[in-house]
């Protein structure tokens, strides 16, 4: 089954609501809040790259922008130590109550990359929307539970 041009817009966007809004500026964050903020914004960025380059088709760009998520995904956990959500950080304190869940979070984020990384690599369109769709649903779960905005 391949998807209406349409179809897949509309699925995109509506995959993207919320992760992809504009990231506020925050200026003053030093040590590990910028540079776990710096990583962030790169997959948000990869992320929106990913959007424009599923309508235009380019599975290997595709592959290799979610590999760079998936990268910061299997680290993500090392770049929260306890104490760390000091200002700017919009980190949620549930993340040191339940790091083992925040681990998990990280890891859902990796294990739908995957996916999406796989799908890319076969060229099949479908599973690339769909496969999109998860990893956007991965950071927006994370963000409900340990993210503060
Ligand atoms: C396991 C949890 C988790 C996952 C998965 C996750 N995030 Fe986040 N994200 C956070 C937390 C926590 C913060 C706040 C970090 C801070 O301010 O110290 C954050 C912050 C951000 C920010 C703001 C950065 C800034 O400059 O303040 C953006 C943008 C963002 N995430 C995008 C994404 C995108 C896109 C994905 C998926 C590809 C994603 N996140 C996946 C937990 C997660």
């Amino acid at each position: 089954m391949t998807f209406s041009r349409y179809t897949v817009s509309i699925a995109l966007t509506i995959a993207t609501l919320g992760v992809l809004g504009s990231a506020l500026a925050h200026s003053g964050a030093t040590g590990i809040v910028k540079e776990r903020m710096d990583m962030f914004k790169r997959s948000q960025k990869n992320l929106k790259a990913i959007k424009s380059h599923i309508r235009g088709e380019d599975y290997g760009s595709i592959a290799k922008l979610a590999d760079e998520i998936r990268e910061w995904a299997v680290k993500m956990p090392e770049y929260f130590p306890e104490g760390s959500n000091i200002k700017p950080s919009e980190a949620s304190p549930k993340i040191w109550e339940d790091f083992t869940g925040f681990k998990r979070a990280a890891m859902e984020n990796e294990t739908a990359t995957k996916k999406l990384i796989a799908a890319a690599e076969a060229g099949d369109q479908t599973a690339v929307v769909e496969g999109f769709k998860a990893v956007a649903s991965s950071c927006k779960s994370c963000h409900q539970s340990y993210k503060l905005d």
